[in-house]
C-alpha cells in the first residue's frame, strides 16, 4: 500500500546515469526494475527526444485551431500539440518526425523589417502570421489556452475550503500547484532551443534542466534550473585507448575547471543574449560558487539559470525524485511545507538572507527520516543498498545510492498527511539549530561544524552548508512560525470535530466561533508574551517597539473570524 504512488503525484523521472550503458539499454533497464516506474535518466532521455521534434510558435494571427494544425501537418503527423497563454498565445507542436521540423523550418520565412537589423539565427521558436486578412492577437478560436503560472492563493483557498478534511486539503493544494504535463515538456523545450544555440560551439552537447523542474517538487512558475552538459564531449566518458597508433584531439587548456567553466558560461551567455530570439535580461553570475547565468526566457515566461560542470546537483536532483517517488506522502507534504512557508514569508523569490524551497525540502525528507517507524530511509542506507551500477564518485563526493526502487525495504508507518504535517510543526518548533546539524545522510542531527545559525548537512558534498545564507532572525522566524502553527494546529484537533478538521477555515460568524476565538485569543497571547519574554530577555526588551509591533501582528492574525480568516494552519 505504501508504495503505491497516486496516478497524479507519478511523474516520470528517477535516478541514475550509467555510463558504460548505452541510454537505450538504461532506459529499458530503468522502467523494468522500477516496477514500471521511469528513472529520472529514462524520462529525460525520452523529454529531449520529443522536445527535438517540437516547435514553438507564437500565434498572433486569427487563424483557427483546426486551421492551424492542418496547416502545420503539411510537413508531417502532429503527436502533441497545446496552446497556452503568456502575453500572446504560444502554441506546443510535438511532430511525429524529425523530418518534419526541418520541412517546417524551411518553409519558413525571415521577416521583412525596414528599420532595425535582423539577427540571422534561425531557431525552433516561430511566428505565425496571415498574410490575407492582416495580423491580430486573438487566440486561436476553439482551444482555450492555458496560463503557465501558479494560481492564485486565493483560488487556492477556495478550492481548499470545499475540502472535507485536511488530508483531502493537502492533495489538493498539491494537485493546484504542482507543475503539469504540458508545462514539463515546455521547460524541456526551452532546454532543447538553449542547446541550439550551444551547439554552434558544442555539437554534441546537451542541456538538461534539474532542480524542481524535474524532482518531483516544482511549483507552477519555478525557475528553470539548466545544466550544460558537455561530459559527451570533455572525455568524463572517456574510451580506453587501445595499443598502437591513435589520434587525438588537440585542446585548449584551461587554468582550472572552474575556469574553464566560466569561460564556456560567459561565451554561451554572450550568445544567447545576441542571438536566441526571447532571451533577455541576462545577468552573469560567474564569481558564484556555482558559476551560471541567469535571464529571463520571454516566450515561456521562465526565469532560467543555465550552470555548466554541475553534476552534483543533477545527483540531488535524483536523490529527491527518488524519495518523492517512494513515498505519495513526501511530496504531499514538501508541496504544503513549501507553501505554508511562502505564504508566511519563510522562503521568498529574491535571494536573500531566506530560508530556500532545497533547505525546506531536505528538513522535510530529514522529519521523514526521523519518524518511528521511518517514512523514508537515510542516504547511508540508499548507499548500503546500491549495486555495482550505481556507483557514482563525483570530484571526490561519494553520489552513490540505489536506483531500484523496489529494492527499497519501507517500514509500514501509516501516518496521515495531516498528522505529519502537524507533526512537522511540533518537530521543529523544538529542534535545537543551535547545537544541532539536519544530516539526511545519516537521518541523525549531528553536532554542528560551524557556527552559521542553520546547519544544513549537503547530502552530497557534506563539507558544505545548504543553508549557509540563512540569518539568525530568519530562523527564528521559522521556529516561531512552527510553534504557532503547531499550536494552531493543536487547537484545531481539540476544538473541532473529526469530520472539521482542516488547515484552511472560511470561518462563519457565530457565537461559538467568538466564543473560542475569546478563548484562542487570550491563550495566544499569554503564550506569545511568554514566548518573547523568555526568548529575548525581558528587562530590555520590554521597552522596545518590535515586541509589541510583533505580538499586535500576531494578535490580529489571531482574531479571525472579525477578518474572515482564511489562514494556513
Ligand atoms: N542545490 C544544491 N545545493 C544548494 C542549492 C541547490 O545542491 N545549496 C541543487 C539542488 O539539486 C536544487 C538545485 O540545485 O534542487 C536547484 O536549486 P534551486 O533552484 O535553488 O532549488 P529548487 O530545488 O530548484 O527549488 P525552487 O523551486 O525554489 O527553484
Ligand atoms: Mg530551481
Amino acid at each position: 500500500c505504501l508504495r503505491r504512488v497516486d496516478t497524479f503525484l507519478h511523474r516520470g523521472i528517477g535516478t541514475k546515469v550509467v555510463a558504460a550503458q548505452t541510454e537505450a539499454a538504461v532506459k529499458h533497464d530503468s522502467v523494468e526494475k522500477n516496477d514500471g516506474r521511469k528513472s529520472l535518466y529514462a524520462v529525460q532521455a525520452e523529454r529531449q527526444e520529443q522536445a527535438e521534434r517540437s516547435v514553438l510558435i507564437s500565434c498572433y494571427s486569427r487563424i483557427k485551431h483546426n486551421m492551424f494544425l492542418k496547416y502545420l501537418s503539411r510537413h508531417g503527423d502532429i503527436k502533441k500539440h497545446f496552446f497556452y497563454e503568456n502575453n500572446g498565445v504560444y502554441a506546443v507542436v510535438e511532430f511525429a518526425r524529425q523530418e518534419s521540423v526541418a520541412s517546417l523550418l524551411e518553409g519558413a520565412s525571415i521577416p521583412r523589417v525596414s528599420q532595425e537589423s535582423v539577427v540571422p539565427f534561425k531557431s525552433r521558436l516561430l511566428s505565425l502570421r496571415n498574410l490575407d486578412s492582416g495580423e491580430s492577437s486573438n487566440r486561436p478560436s476553439s482551444q482555450r489556452a492555458q496560463p503557465q503560472t501558479a494560481p492564485t492563493i486565493n483560488d487556492v483557498m477556495q478550492r481548499l475550503s470545499k475540502q472535507e478534511s485536511i488530508d483531502q486539503q493537502i492533495t489538493q493544494l498539491t494537485e493546484a500547484y504542482q507543475l503539469t504535463e504540458e508545462n514539463i515538456s515546455l521547460r524541456y523545450l526551452v532546454c532543447s532551443l538553449l542547446k541550439d544555440v550551444a551547439a554552434g560551439y558544442f555539437p554534441e552537447c546537451t542541456i538538461k534542466p534539474f532542480g524542481s523542474s524535474v524532482n518531483g517538487f516544482g511549483k507552477l512558475g519555478c525557475d528553470l534550473d539548466m545544466f550544460l552538459d558537455l561530459d559527451g564531449i570533455s572525455g568524463q566518458n572517456m574510451k580506453m585507448p587501445t595499443p598502437g597508433l591513435c589520434l587525438e584531439y588537440q585542446l585548449k587548456m584551461g587554468n582550472s575547471e572552474r575556469a574553464t567553466t566560466q569561460n564556456i558560461l560567459s561565451v554561451i551567455g554572450e550568445c544567447v543574449e545576441h542571438f536566441a530570439p526571447g532571451c533577455v535580461g541576462l545577468h552573469k553570475i560567474l564569481n558564484a560558487r556555482c558559476p551560471l547565468v541567469r535571464f529571463a526566457h520571454q516566450p515561456s515566461g521562465f526565469q532560467c539559470d543555465l550552470t555548466a560542470n554541475n553534476r552534483v546537483a543533477m545527483k540531488s536532483t535524483e536523490l529527491l525524485y527518488l524519495y518523492g517517488e517512494l513515498d505519495p506522502r513526501v511530496r504531499l507534504l514538501v508541496f504544503t511545507v513549501r507553501c505554508w512557508a511562502r505564504t508566511h514569508g519563510v522562503t521568498s523569490s529574491i535571494p536573500g538572507a531566506w530560508i530556500t524551497n532545497f533547505s525546506l525540502t531536505v528538513m522535510v525528507l530529514f522529519f521523514l527520516q526521523k519518524r518511528s517507524p521511518p517514512i523514508i530511509p537515510t542516504l547511508d542506507e540508499l548507499r548500503d543498498l546500491a549495486g555495482p551500477a550505481d556507483k557514482s564518485v563525483i570530484e571526490g563526493n561519494d553520489c552513490t545510492f540505489v536506483s531500484d526502487f523496489g529494492n527499497i525495504p519501507l517500514h509500514g508507518n501509516t501516518a496521515t498527511p495531516g498528522q505529519l504535517l502537524r507533526e512537522f510543526f511540533d518537530f521543529y518548533a523544538s529542534f535545537p539549530f543551535n547545537k544541532m546539524s539536519i544530516c539526511i545522510r545519516k537521518g541523525t542531527e549531528q553536532n554542528k561544524p560551524e557556527v552559521a545559525p542553520l546547519h544544513i548537512q549537503n547530502p552530497f558534498e557534506t563539507s558544505l552548508n545548504v543553508s549557509k545564507n540563512v540569518n539568525a532572525a530568519q530562523l527564528q522566524r521559522f521556529t516561531a512560525l512552527c510553534q504557532e502553527s503547531a499550536w494552531l494546529s493543536c487547537q484545531s484537533q481539540t476544538m473541532m470535530p473529526k469530520s472539521k478538521r482542516k488547515m484552511i477555515e472560511s470561518d462563519e460568524f457565530t457565537s461559538r466561533n467568538i466564543s473560542r476565538t475569546f478563548w484562542g485569543v487570550s491563550c495566544g497571547l499569554i503564550w506569545i508574551l511568554f514566548e518573547h519574554f523568555i526568548r529575548e530577555g525581558w528587562q530590555e526588551k520590554f521597552q522596545e517597539r518590535s515586541v509589541w509591533s510583533n505580538i499586535c501582528g500576531h494578535l490580529l492574525a489571531h482574531i479571525h473570524p472579525f477578518r474572515k480568516l482564511i489562514r494556513i494552519s
